[in-house]
């Protein structure tokens, strides 16, 4: 049978030559079912399907469209970088101004080194914690997530002594034995494996507000503790900031947690919506990384001339006085109505949200750790996400992903999209 809906007959064409229709799994909305909404065109808080018709969207490209879409200030500064050449495979003076930028407002960074993507930031993080300290084992947290790296493509093995297992075909054994995977914000579990391992342990990588188990914060004991630990021990402490830096706040999870990193990741905001991403941290660290020291690290694209442009633009916009305080509200507003909304229905809920980034669950407390997370109720979120998604409503197709707000939004799109929840909550 013929499709009639653009957004079907779009998605029937991707299946036939892209795997599963997109390039990124989460787009295929295999967690919600139907049929994943294709791109026109965006503006502002809005993006517009295949077959036109508008929604509001809080997924900003997962990210880094916090000033919205097509901002006049970015687009004129990309439009301007394009006509000067797209990529050169040589420095570039815009590279310097945006490595300045984000020194200058992230304190606990001396320098950094631009890559193309979030995955690429954080592999060559580890790579370089490890080059660093000459150790070889990691701790990574079950819920966050750190890009696809081999050796970060992991869950927990059946003990702290027996490190974890690959969560993908193709990553053997092997490459992920020396990963260890803790649960978050649990510091007994932390303890007993520093205890176990603390003199092994090149560096310890978390989300600390972590945006992929939904939202759930490290409590200020346990991101307290992972400082402490590495420090005694004599390992790095990489707070992964690609969904967080900028977006939380002017110095990321980081500046809300009050804890200084010795290695920050950073993406999504930094590049605006272009490859960019980045890590960095202090002098000593950064030049063990090649040219300078031993640890390999390079790309054609690195530093692109056109994503700088972007997120240098970006950059100057949320450093504006006021910025994160005016987003802020906005999230806030968004989520107190929802939780509003579903008491006035009766439906279990509660929600939480720092600068521009949220998230909400159907449960009574907000989770702490990945298990937690999963007990939110999936046949309930489906009809919600379909739900909000029929009234223009876009958040993210799967109840484990944080949600964003951008500048753009106005009030009377949060008072809609409150307004379409509630719908939805009287027949949940
Ligand atoms: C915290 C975190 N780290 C790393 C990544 C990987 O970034 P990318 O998708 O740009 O490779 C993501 C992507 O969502 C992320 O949220």
């Amino acid at each position: 049978m013929a499709h009639t809906d653009q957004n079907e007959v779009l998605f029937e064409r991707a299946r036939a030559v892209i795997p599963g229709g997109v390039n990124s799994p989460v787009r295929a909305f295999r967690a919600v079912g139907g049929t994943p909404r294709f791109v026109k065109r965006a503006q502002g808080a809005y993006f517009w399907d295949a077959a036109d018709k508008r929604y509001i969207d809080y997924i900003g490209s997962w990210g880094p469209m916090i000033l919205g879409h097509g901002h006049p200030a970015v687009v004129e500064a990309v439009q301007r970088a394009v006509i000067d050449g797209f990529s050169f495979g040589a420095p570039t003076e815009r590279e310097i101004e945006l490595a300045e930028a984000i020194l200058a407002l992230v304190p606990s960074m001396e320098m950094v080194r631009l890559v193309s993507s979030g995955t690429e930031a954080a592999m060559s993080a580890l790579r370089l914690a490890r080059g660093a300290t000459g150790r070889k084992y990691i701790i990574k947290f079950e819920g966050c997530y750190h890009g696809h790296a081999d050796a970060l493509l992991v869950k927990a093995g059946s003990g702290l002594a027996t490190f974890g297992n690959p969560t993908s075909a193709g990553v053997p054994p092997e490459v992920v034995q020396h990963t260890l995977v803790l649960e978050y914000n649990n510091i007994a579990q932390l303890e007993e494996a520093f205890a176990l391992h603390g003199h092994e342990i090149a560096c310890l990588v978390i989300e600390a507000i972590a945006g992929n188990m939904n939202f759930v914060r490290a409590s200020a004991e346990f991101a307290k503790r992972c400082r402490e630990l590495c420090t005694q021990n004599g390992a790095l402490l990489v707070f992964d900031e690609v969904m967080t830096g900028f977006r939380v706040g002017a110095r990321g999870a980081q500046g809300v947690l009050g804890i200084t990193p010795d290695l920050t990741v950073l993406g999504k905001v930094i590049g605006g919506g272009m490859p960019l991403a980045a890590f960095g941290g202090p002098r000593a660290i950064m030049e063990q990384l090649a040219p300078l020291g031993p640890v390999y690290q390079a790309g054609t694209l690195s530093g692109n001339p056109v994503a700088t442009a972007c997120g240098l633009a970006t950059l100057k916009e949320v450093s504006k006085p006021g910025f994160y305080d005016a987003l802020s509200k906005k999230t806030r507003a968004l989520v107190d109505g929802l939780k509003a909304a579903a008491a006035a229905e009766g439906v279990p809920f509660c929600a939480d949200s720092e600068g521009g980034m949220f998230g909400f669950f159907l449960l009574d407390a907000l989770p702490q750790n990945y298990t937690a997370v999963m007990k939110s109720d999936g046949t309930k979120f489906n009809t919600l996400f379909h739900g909000l998604l029929d009234r223009g409503v876009y958040i993210a197709p799967a109840l484990y992903e944080a949600g964003f707000v951008s500048a753009a939004h106005s009030d009377e799109d949060i008072a809609a999209t409150i307004d379409a929840a509630r719908q939805i909550f009287a027949t949940l």
